[in-house]
């Protein structure tokens, strides 16, 4: 099939590939140039494992090209997907002008039949909103708009869209249904299903499952503050509870909030959704406000530990994305505790294995960057760990504690065992775990008050 993708991000561009990898014939578009370029040499924008290899082979083939031009992407099309920007506005609605822009250009373009397919993450009504732009100028029997939102989670993206949990088609045309069975049928050959519906339904079903996911994380950090407040341990709770087949264990570990360009922006765009058709989505509203509360969690566990101030303290972070395995740090917890050190008067060290070029992007000289994750320790007064990369798993304590000025630990992913670095002499903080410094135990320092 000749298929176009509008939009190479990380949800395009993992698109594109995935279904050149399949044996369709794919076209990707984008706006900027230097991508594009660098694209047409085979090397990846992003990082996400995997990627890479099979971008250069579908390239090789002949199944995969890249061009800034739309009307040359589109010609001779059986499908396109739009894989554009949604991001949030100031009142937390998804900004729909990428998507709706990009439909008002392809009226001028489509000649034969086509079928558009919504990638994007978007409110419920899109679909009908793209169908009336069309509809003003083309003929209804040349086109048909379906909702197919996207669930692959940066990091296994390629996994995810290879071998997905379900694929999730809206529309009501048997003529765009039978297409988009033709696409997919290669990535269900185990019997993940392919759960048709109307297209309305789908676009919600994208939002909810995002929701959900956020939920669960935000509800777990408050067991976590809660289990800190009574001297329980969370990961033991945790247990208990995702062994309860209702529960399952995924999605319950604890940390300093969700991140991405995901989570942060559908849970608003779901609660706009919900406010601009008179319903108060109260769940929602709290999930938000925990999360925001839990991104400053760990600075205010660092700022008891300094008797309120940081002031002339240098600090390493570990971590910088917003979860491994993506150097993208849209909404990280990392940037908003950068923000809050840098404003403290703190001197900043970083080291992320694939996001410091982003980073350096928006903090310039403010920050210093190290090569590894052991130069940054050097004179350091406390470690940070903000994103649970497995080179951070098993490092060689002994040596941090040499280079740093005091061996003090404050790990936001829970990654190390409390026993251990106690016995290696670090004053060690985390997460809703007993860590004894959190409930004071060590005289001096101050009890963590959780209000935000
Ligand atoms: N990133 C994820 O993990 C993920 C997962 C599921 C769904 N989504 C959704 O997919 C959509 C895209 O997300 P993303 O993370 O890939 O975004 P992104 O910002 O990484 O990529 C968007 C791309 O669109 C390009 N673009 C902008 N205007 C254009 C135009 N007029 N013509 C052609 N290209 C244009 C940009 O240059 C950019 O390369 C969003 O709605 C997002 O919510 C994202």
């Amino acid at each position: 099939m000749q298929i176009t993708v509008i939009g190479t991000g990380y949800v395009g561009l993992v698109t594109g590939t995935c279904l050149a990898e399949t044996g369709n014939q794919v076209v990707c578009v984008d706006i900027d140039e230097n991508k594009i370029m660098c694209l047409n040499n085979g090397e990846t924008p992003i990082y996400e494992p995997g990627l890479e290899t099979i971008l250069k082979r579908n390239i090789q083939l002949g199944n995969l090209q890249f061009t800034t031009n739309l009307k040359e992407g589109i010609s001779n099309t059986d499908v396109i997907f739009l894989a554009l920007p949604t991001p949030p506005k100031e009142d937390g609605s998804a900004d729909l002008s990428y998507l709706l822009n990009v439909t008002h250009e392809l009226v001028n373009l489509i000649q034969s039949y086509t079928v558009i397919v919504t990638k994007s993450t978007v409110p419920v009504g899109t679909g009908d909103r793209i169908e009336d732009i069309l509809s003003d100028h083309l003929e209804s029997d040349l086109f048909d708009v379906v909702s197919n939102p996207e669930f692959l989670r940066e990091g296994c993206a390629i996994e995810d869209f290879m071998r997905p949990d379900r694929i999730v088609i809206g529309t009501s045309s048997n003529e765009a249904k039978e297409i988009m069975m033709k696409i997919y049928r290669p990535y269900v050959r185990q019997n993940n299903p392919i759960i048709y519906m109307d297209r309305r339904s789908s676009e919600i079903t994208k939002y909810a499952s995002n929701s959900y996911l956020a939920t669960r994380i935000s509800f777990m950090n408050e067991v976590a503050n809660i289990c800190e407040a009574v001297d329980a341990d969370v990961d033991l709770v945790r247990m208990g509870m995702g062994s309860d087949s209702r529960i399952g264990k995924r999605f319950l570990f604890p940390g300093i909030g969700y991140g991405g360009s995901c989570f942060p922006k559908d849970v608003k765009a779901l609660l706009n959704t919900a406010s601009q058709n008179g319903y108060d989505f109260q769940i929602l509203d709290s999930v938000n406000s925990v999360n925001s509360g839990q991104k400053k969690i760990l600075t205010k566990k660092i700022l008891a530990h300094f008797n309120g101030s940081i002031q002339g303290k240098s600090i390493a972070m570990w971590g910088l994305s917003f979860k491994p395995n993506t150097d993208d740090i849209r909404e990280a917890p990392a940037l908003v505790m950068i923000d809050e050190f840098i404003k403290r008067g703190a001197h900043v060290k970083v080291f992320d294995p694939e996001a410091m070029i982003n980073v350096r992007r928006i903090y310039g000289n403010k920050l210093i960057y190290g090569i590894n994750q052991y130069e940054i320790l050097e004179g350091s007064d406390a470690l940070v760990i903000a994103t649970e990369w497995s080179n951070f798993r098993t490092p060689d304590f002994r040596y941090m504690k040499n280079l740093m000025s005091q061996p003090l630990i404050f790990d936001g992913r829970n990654m190390y065992d409390i026993e251990e670095l106690k016995s290696l002499g670090f004053n060690y903080e985390c997460i809703g775990r007993n860590s004894g410094l959190t409930l004071g135990i060590n005289q001096g320092h101050h009890k963590l008050s959780l209000a935000s």
